[in-house]
């Protein structure tokens, strides 16, 4: 088992892994992906966090349908707290997980029984002594470059096996900043998976399938998140004046921005990303 050496963060990606725990803390389930809305909630439909934890599983599903056919060995990209890795090894693939945190690790020994080989590391320092039929990236394509993620998985496979990604992506180049912003632009993965030698084989855009999930999330942090913070605000207001003032400076300071940008999250989606499952081939 790897050891993760120093690991170098972007800011964007600190807010994405913000992002996960609150996300892992919402759900409480293994996943740790959007989910798959097989149906489409109509507007104004109340979003329940157990419609959620189905559209989690409803992905899962909708992901290994992508798998071709003679896929036995696995290498799980990003495996978070192993949602996936469990339910690829029910079916029958013989899987194994990567991830440099060390809480998720743990959460994934737990969540498989340890029964599923863990990778305490980065992929860009992932070294095997084997290669693999596929290589899965559900949604861990967006923390490296889009090099690192083409060349390390066709050093990972032999000629004819595949790589399946799965994520968020910019097809507006020119949305540079703010909490997508590490989100790749498709037409440069695209490129250079290609100049990899990969081939695509097929790909679905899912994007409205994963949207309610924004709007889950969006809704219970202005519901119970935003009106909490209130509340402790307004107490301390009372209890603490001087606190207070300081609380408020800092608030405008620091968070006004980053939360009235997740409060639009949303919209940013809808005007530059799209959501793909792309599988690809490594030419032989
Ligand atoms: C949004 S989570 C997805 C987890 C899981 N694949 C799923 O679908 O539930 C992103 C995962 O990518 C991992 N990750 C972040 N940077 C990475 C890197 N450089 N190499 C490999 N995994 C990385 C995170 O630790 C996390 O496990």
């Amino acid at each position: 088992m790897q050891k993760s050496k120093s690991i170098n963060i972007s800011k964007a990606t600190r807010y994405q892994n913000a992002a996960i725990d609150y996300y892992m803390g919402l759900t409480g389930s293994s996943y740790l992906h959007y989910g798959y809305w097989e149906i489409i909630p109509t507007m104004g439909e109340e979003l329940t966090l157990t419609h959620l934890r189905a559209a989690q599983a409803a992905y899962a599903t909708k992901l290994f349908s992508f798998i071709p056919e003679g896929i036995k060995t696995v290498l799980d990209v990003g495996c978070g707290i192993g949602g996936n890795a469990k339910s690829l090894c029910e079916r029958g693939f013989s899987v194994e997980g990567l991830a440099p945190d060390t809480i998720q690790k743990e959460k994934f020994i737990q969540n498989t029984n340890g029964k599923i080989p863990f990778y305490l590391t980065t992929f860009e320092n992932f070294q095997s002594s084997h290669s693999y039929d596929l290589v899965l990236f559900s949604e861990s394509s967006q923390y490296m470059s889009v090099e690192d993620l083409a060349q390390g998985a066709a050093r990972l496979l032999n000629s004819g096996s595949y790589l399946l990604i799965a994520d968020m992506m910019r097809f507006d180049a020119e949305y540079k900043a703010g909490i997508f912003s590490n989100c790749h632009i498709a037409n440069e993965l695209h490129a250079a998976l290609e100049k990899a030698g990969f081939k695509l084989i097929t790909s679905e855009d899912i994007s409205q399938s994963i949207a309610p999930t924004i709007d889950l999330c969006l809704t219970n942090f202005r519901t119970f998140g935003l009106t909490t913070f209130k509340y402790i605000a307004d107490v301390v207001k009372i209890a603490v004046p001087p606190v207070h003032s300081i609380g408020s400076w800092a608030f405008k300071r620091w968070l006004e921005k980053p939360i009235a940008e997740g409060l639009a999250a949303r919209q940013i989606f809808d005007n530059h990303l799209c959501y793909q499952i792309q599988l690809w081939q490594l030419s032989t």
